[in-house]
């Protein structure tokens, strides 16, 4: 099948990579000349394991273009994955898929499979076929797809090839593109949940919601497992055991970050109280998030009250590991408030990059453990699982750890000398 991806980011490449691995002969486009070129020599313009040999073992299959209108004009399906961001008031800003929609209604001369995969709020699919056929398209040249993506940064790859789902949304049943839809994924061994347009866009959102109220609620039992001395390790083991419950997601730390999570929080609250619904329920999640790195916070203040020039050292910047994306990552928001407490903030990630003032980004894990204060794990890179605290223990001035993801060997810390600080853990 001849395909043509729109939009060159993590679900746009991903896809493009991975329809290419299926057999399709794909073209990826994307308005950065800078990323066409870099893609077009083989090199992956993010860091994504798997990623980039798996473009180049299937290089003969896929092309980069910045020419949208002749890819569009090639091929007889096409996947829009361009990003949908949050504007100042939650919503979603849907500016880039109207402009590719526009461009679409003036490329069109034969019939298109149109698949929207990028996050949109519930009802922009039927709106884009309106708008379709507002600027003439003939109804018998399109059909509109919605077909959400899954896939976590990260593991990207491998949720791609090995999804638990394909979230399929039709326009009135229409089984010819369900067709087309399952000669796309030939290959890929997972059900199909077949809804309406509006459907998969909730399907999208109510996903999204639902994994960050997972993550809220075992940071709100944290808080309380904190004050009754009890260890939220056990809990998450003890009601994960439970397959209603399920044992993933139930990891408390210092909150969800990322490109999706917030922004889609955001953007299903911003819809809902447009209809006059109150979400109450996702309000909560979004707030305990928010206010989870203040906890980390009051405790790093409960053992160093006053943080004016001294030296904390942050481990981690992007907003979960194996990646270097930073977007909404929590640990930002911790380095801004101890900035803003006159810290002297020195950091480390494996991948990610941050510069701002007043904080020392080192590119040895080492150097930035220097005679420090407070050392502060705020990404749970496995790296950090193998720090040797021997070594660091003659490194610092003082002896304390604050473990925001609740995940390095606490028993191995506190061996050699340090004081261990982790949420919602036992003594
Ligand atoms: C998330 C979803 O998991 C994907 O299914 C979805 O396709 C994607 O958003 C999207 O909409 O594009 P992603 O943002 O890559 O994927 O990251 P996750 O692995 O879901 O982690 C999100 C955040 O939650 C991270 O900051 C992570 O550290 C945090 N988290 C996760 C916890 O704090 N506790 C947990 O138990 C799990």
């Amino acid at each position: 099948m001849e395909i043509c991806v729109i939009g060159a980011g993590y679900v746009g490449l991903t896809s493009a990579v991975v329809f290419a691995r299926l057999g399709h002969k794909v073209t990826c486009v994307d308005k950065d000349s800078e990323k066409i070129k870099k893609l077009n020599e083989g090199s992956i313009t993010i860091f994504e394991p798997g990623l980039e040999k798996l473009l180049v073992g299937f290089n003969r299959n896929i092309s980069f273009s910045e020419d949208i209108e002749d890819a569009i004009g090639r091929a007889e399906t096409i996947l829009i994955a361009v990003g949908t961001p949050q504007l100042p008031d939650g919503e979603a800003d849907l500016q880039f898929v109207n402009e590719v929609i526009l461009t679409i209604a003036n490329t069109i001369y034969s019939h298109k499979t149109i698949i929207t995969k990028s996050t949109v709020p519930i009802g922009t699919n039927d709106k884009l076929v309106e708008i379709l056929l507002e600027l003439e398209v003939k109804r018998s040249r399109f059909h509109i797809v919605s077909n959400p993506e899954f896939l976590r940064e990260g593991s990207a790859v491998k949720d791609m090839l090995h999804p638990d789902k394909i979230v399929v949304g039709l326009e009135d049943h229409d089984q010819q593109s369900l067709i087309k839809l399952k000669q796309l994924y030939y290959g890929i061994n997972a059900p199909f949940v077949v809804t309406s347009l509006k459907g998969a866009e909730m399907i999208k959102y109510a996903s999204n919601s639902f994994l960050a109220t997972k993550i809220s609620f075992m940071n709100e039992m944290a808080r309380i497992c904190d004050v009754f001395n009890v260890d939220i390790m056990d809990v998450a083991k003890g009601i994960g055991s439970d397959p209603r419950i399920g044992s993933e997601f139930l990891q408390a730390g210092i909150g969800y970050g990322g490109s999706c999570f917030p922004k889609d929080l955001q953007s299903l609250i911003y819809t809902s109280k447009k209809q006059e619904i109150l979400p109450k329920l996702l309000m909560a999640t979004e707030e305990i998030n928010q206010t989870q790195v203040d906890v980390y916070m009051d405790k790093l203040k409960s053992y160093i009250p006053n943080l004016t020039d001294k030296k904390i050292t942050v481990l981690g910047l992007s907003f979960k590991p194996n990646t270097d994306d930073i977007r909404s990552s929590p640990a930002i928001r911790l380095i801004h408030k101890l900035v803003a407490h006159n810290a002297k903030v020195h950091v480390y990630d494996p991948k990610a990059k941050y510069e701002t003032t007043n904080v020392i980004q080192f590119h040895h894990v080492n150097d930035a453990l220097n005679d420090t204060d407070c050392i502060i794990v705020a990404t749970d890179w496995d790296e950090f699982l193998y720090l040797d605290w021997n070594d660091i223990k003659r490194r610092v001035n003082e002896n304390i750890v604050l473990d925001t993801r609740n995940f390095l060997n606490r028993n191995k810390v506190e061996k050699h000398g340090f004081t261990y600080v982790g949420l919602g853990r036992s003594r």
